[in-house]
């Protein structure tokens, strides 16, 4: 099993949607995937239509004893489960930071699935305090959406220097550019300098496109919504990139 979690600490910028087209695509391609949904707001579970709740909630995720396979729940997707989001969540910050022991509460929480599952896709909240260190111990792959403007060059720096601190491996980083449009020069000169500034950068980018904001109408990862448009042929191609790199693993 490997577990990739879709992270920023920056809000905003794509993590969700990535998570859940990720996840759609895994599991089309016959690949046995768990979408864990971290986020208070539940919006991954929104997008596949479930009801957002989790037994004892955010003290069910974060508990060693309590199993969590009753809190799973499929999706219309053939081999694409999810475990809900739940509004408790929002206290998880809190109960993973109690002690040094709960850094591992997440990466436990998630082994339990290990027979089930190929692949565990997290959708993160944009944090880097506990449940972010929860995020990086579980987490074999990271995914970091980033949007090629000023501020969340600052944020990948930031990022890439608590990672070194706490000695957290970089190369599992890996990164890729959201919400890209073209036509600004400012985005083509920050993704120059960022791939130029930081490793990991794969060739992808998800150009800023409607299509990817009727998710919220349609409801549906939109290789499966809109599979021709130009927005699944860009989430295709970073499929075809991070498969090769979670074969890797
Ligand atoms: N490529 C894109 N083109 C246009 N809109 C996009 C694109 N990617 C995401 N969006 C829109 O941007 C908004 C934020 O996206 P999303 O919820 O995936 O970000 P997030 O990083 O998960 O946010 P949060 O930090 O709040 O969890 C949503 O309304 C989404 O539909
Ligand atoms: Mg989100």
């Amino acid at each position: 099993m490997v577990t990739l979690a879709v992270y920023s600490n920056k809000g905003g910028v794509g993590k969700t949607t990535t998570a859940v087209n990720i996840s759609y695509m895994a599991a089309r391609d016959g690949i046995r995937t768990l979408i864990v949904d971290l986020d208070p707001q539940s919006s991954a579970t929104f997008y596949f239509r479930v009801k957002p709740k989790i037994k004892k909630g955010a003290r069910g995720l974060s508990s060693r004893k309590k199993p969590l396979d009753k809190s799973i729940k499929g999706t219309d997707y053939p081999a694409l489960d999810l475990l809900p989001g739940d509004f408790s969540h929002r206290k998880l910050d809190a109960i993973l930071s109690r002690n040094r022991r709960s850094r591992k509460l997440l990466l436990n929480a998630i082994k339990q699935f290990c027979k089930e599952y190929d692949l565990v896709v997290i959708d993160s909240l944009p944090s880097i305090s506990a449940s972010a260190e929860n995020v990086f111990r579980a987490a074999d792959l990271l995914l970091v959406p980033v949007i090629p403007t000023t501020l969340c060059f600052r944020t990948h720096e930031k990022l890439f220097e608590f990672l070194s601190k706490k000695r957290y491996k970089g190369s599992m980083v890996y990164s890729f550019f959201s919400m890209v449009d073209r036509r600004k020069r400012m985005h083509l000169e920050l993704m120059d300098t960022m791939r130029a500034s930081f490793p990991g950068f794969l060739e992808t980018e998800i150009p800023y496109l409607a299509t990817v904001e009727r998710m919220g109408i349609t409801r549906e990862p939109v290789p499966a919504s809109d599979p021709f448009s130009l927005a699944s042929e860009a989430y295709e191609n970073l499929w075809a990139e991070l498969a090769q790199r979670i074969e890797a693993v």
